[in-house]
């Protein structure tokens, strides 16, 4: 093609996905979903249509064929009994808000469109864009509010959600997920009653360890994967929120996401802006399934720092040896990590400290230098001898956090969040305490200690970045007095100018968000991290049902899967080494044990799963995924896949998760392949005797995705290595026509 023709097919792209903007009607589209609003001058905004993507005559007739024409951002007061995303207190103490419609921008800059639709108060100078972002490549679009006062003195905002979107009253389920420490993402699916649902986070710092700051909203009945009209929505956010459905009256069930405001009310002074988190959101036709894969797709392309590279296999310190750190000791376990095919070290917990030693979870948190008791050679020393074994050196720290008896809390006791004029309570060890980054000079020292750290011990790759404590005895001792109820919020701006600077400094680095395990599982962070530990827990029986629910908003490469003991630390339940590996491997595969602890056959098997695995890792990494059993249907198994983008290759899984003697299980159908592709099928990370019937044979896509394969239920090996939890992994290869 010449450039002329070049040029006219990235001007009908740039055209295709430009909101188009006639009289009144805002279009704003992806390439399968339009949302459609009203913007009239003078009025107020309003949300007309958003479901699979329409053209002009159908917009035009959307007014006819029932739409909902609500209010697209309400401020309080028109009628009080409406369920509103804002409430303001104006500078007079008026408690209403009416904003009308001024204008209408379009930006469309780098692959994506920017709409700002500006609103203002038809009778106060306070000021609301309602901003919706989206990219030629995705189906899911980011909606947030942009709010600034002009008025004399402050305004209190007392609720300010990022967006408030009305569902069509029905048989209408929602999805949420919910759960507690070493128990995160549990499946909560539910039919929208009359009343209020709140799913929502108050710890203040972390924020997806109890549940979720996601929902799916299955439009046609009871959710199922594949089928059926859906909605998912994803508040961006690191700190405290609340997701409600409010079904009060009328014929809508009104979701509101934002910021949590309890607790929280914001003083905005004139000329300042107070900007709301995002709220991801996608429509699909193709039920949770397609919902999934649009969130994986945009994280991947558009969130996810360094979405688009493959993810090393890792080994990490912390269940093979806790807080028992030794140079020798540690040098042993890199080469065993080596050896064991794993391409990255990662040093955790137990390495630091100066005048307090971090032999416990009490002491020395916030003073980042090596303690030489431990490592006399320094981090130097396990850094060169990492890279002699031909591996990477990764390292845990948690810069948002200080410990009582630590150098740092010593030196700076007004830089940790307490009530003023209270005793601190504290958090993990009875001795951690949290770092006030409403405080522009504590966020200078965060950002110094990490560039410290990396700076001075040239080679380190991977940063476990971990936040063990949420807000105990609220308060800043910062923050002025009639600004004590902005700690959430300002704390939350701080923590996000942290990471920026930090990313500016180490734009390369590879950094791991944990929380606790999975407190920091959310998409508002996950622009500065490259993945999250998932849980705490590794047992691989229950995070086949943590690492399902994760899955619908979250894709593989960002998953911290890892191989672990047996019998697990946190159930004390033992599982086979092959069980352990294939649900590993449905992530980014890692491994958490002390290698010289290994049986031979354990050593075999892992040896095996990371060698299989590294040469499958980008279809499970770039992967579609489709979830195809789900353990919560109790039906003894849990299968997924994923299918590489071009439908050339897929990794199928299956694992038995009840076991009960003449159990029958299912036959699972794949799905997502090429219905006429011809598939070889190999089994990976292979223990047993004899081969699957269906080794080596080739199918075409639609007898797999129509019929299935018939998976033995047990593995054909000696009568001492039989265990209950038998597991699959499957290679899935189009042969391709000469
Ligand atoms: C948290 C993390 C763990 C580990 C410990 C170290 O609990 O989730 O993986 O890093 O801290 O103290």
């Amino acid at each position: 093609m010449n450039i002329r023709g070049k040029l006219s097919v990235l001007l009908l792209v740039f055209i295709y996905h430009m909101p188009y903007i006639y009289g009144k009607t805002v279009h704003i589209c992806t390439p399968s979903t339009s949302l459609v609003l009203e913007a009239k001058k003078g009025e107020e905004l309003k949300y007309v249509y958003y479901g699979t993507r329409i053209g002009d005559t159908d917009i035009q007739g959307l007014g006819p064929a029932g739409s909902p024409y609500a209010c697209a951002y309400a401020g309080y007061g028109k009628y009080p009994d409406e369920v509103t995303p804002l409430s303001v207190i104006h500078s007079d103490g008026n408690m209403t808000t009416r904003l009308v419609v001024r204008d209408v921008e379009v930006d469309n800059a780098g692959g994506s469109v920017l709409t700002r639709i500006k609103t203002s108060d038809d009778v106060y100078p306070f000021d609301v864009d309602v901003c919706y972002r989206t990219y030629e490549d995705s189906d899911v679009l980011e909606t947030w509010t942009e709010i600034t006062s002009r008025e004399k003195g402050y305004v209190t905002l007392t609720r300010y959600d990022s967006a408030c979107i009305p569902i069509h009253i029905g048989n209408v389920w929602v999805c949420h997920m919910s759960g507690g420490w070493a128990n995160e993402a549990r499946i909560v699916e539910e039919p929208l009653q009359p009343g209020v649902l709140t799913v929502r986070n108050k710890e203040g710092i972390r924020n997806s360890q109890t549940s979720r700051a996601e929902m799916m909203f299955s439009l046609d009945g009871k959710p199922q994967e594949e089928n059926g009209a859906t909605i998912g929505a994803a508040l961006c956010y690191s700190g405290n929120y609340a997701l409600d459905v409010d079904t009060y009256t009328g014929r809508y069930h009104y979701f509101r996401a934002g910021i949590n405001p309890d607790n929280s009310s914001y003083r905005l002074d004139s000329g300042r802006r107070f900007v709301t988190p995002p709220v991801a959101m996608t429509f699909s036709m193709d039920g949770k399934g397609g919902v999934s894969r649009n969130f994986h797709r945009w994280g991947r392309n558009h969130v996810l720092c360094h979405g688009n590279s493959p993810r090393k296999v890792l080994l990490n310190s912390w269940e093979g040896v806790y807080f028992d750190i030794n140079e020798p000791g540690i040098v042993s376990m890199m080469n065993d990590a080596a050896s064991l095919g794993v391409e990255l070290f990662v040093l955790d917990d137990g390495w630091f400290g100066g005048k307090y030693q971090r032999s416990d979870d009490t002491k020395a948190l916030g003073d980042w230098v090596t303690d030489r008791h431990k490592l006399p050679n320094g981090l130097k020393a396990l850094i060169d001898s990492a890279h002699a074994s031909g591996i990477g050196f990764g390292l845990w720290i948690e810069p948002e956090m200080a410990d009582i008896s630590s150098e740092l809390y010593e030196k700076h006791p007004d830089w940790i969040i307490k009530a003023p004029g209270r005793a601190i309570v504290p958090g993990r060890g009875g001795a951690q305490v949290v770092l006030d980054f409403s405080n522009p000079r504590v966020r200078d020292y965060a950002v110094g200690a990490v560039d410290r750290i990396i700076r001075e011990n040239p080679g380190i790759e991977y940063i476990k970045w971990d936040s063990n404590s949420g807000i105990y005895m609220h308060g800043s001792q910062y923050l002025a007095r009639d600004r004590q109820s902005h700690l959430y919020i300002d704390w939350h701006n701080g923590f996000r100018e942290v990471l920026e600077r930090v990313r500016e400094k180490h734009p390369d680095i590879v950094m791991q968000a944990c929380g606790g395990g999975g407190g920091r599982v959310n998409w508002g962070v996950l622009k500065y991290f490259d993945e999250f530990w998932t849980s705490d827990n590794t047992d691989a029986l229950q995070r086949v049902y943590m690492q399902w629910g994760t899955s619908h908003f979250y894709p593989a490469i960002a998953m911290g899967a890892h191989i672990s003991a047996s019998p697990n630390h946190q159930t004390c339940r033992s599982m086979p080494i092959k069980y352990r590996a294939d649900v590993a491997m449905s992530g980014r595969l890692g491994i958490e044990l002390q290698p010289d602890k290994m049986t031979e056959e354990e050593y075999a098997v892992c040896r095996n799963a990371v060698k299989d695995y590294r040469d499958v890792r980008e279809v499970i990494q770039f992967g579609d995924l489709y979830r195809l059993k789900s353990p919560y249907d109790r039906q003894g198994i849990a299968s997924l896949m994923y299918v590489s983008p071009g439908k050339d290759e897929a990794v199928f899984f299956w694992y038995r998760t009840e076991v009960f003697a003449g159990q029958i299980l299912p036959v699972v159908r794949m799905a997502g392949l090429e219905a006429d592709g011809m598939y070889t099928v190999t089994e990976l990370n292979r223990i047993d005797d004899t081969a699957l019937p269906f080794e080596g044979k080739s199918y075409s896509g639609s007898f797999l995705m129509n019929n299935g394969l018939d998976i033995p239920y047990r593995h054909d090996v000696e009568a001492s290595r039989k265990n209950e939890l038998s597991s699959r992994v499957l290679h899935l290869k189009k042969i391709h026509a000469k």
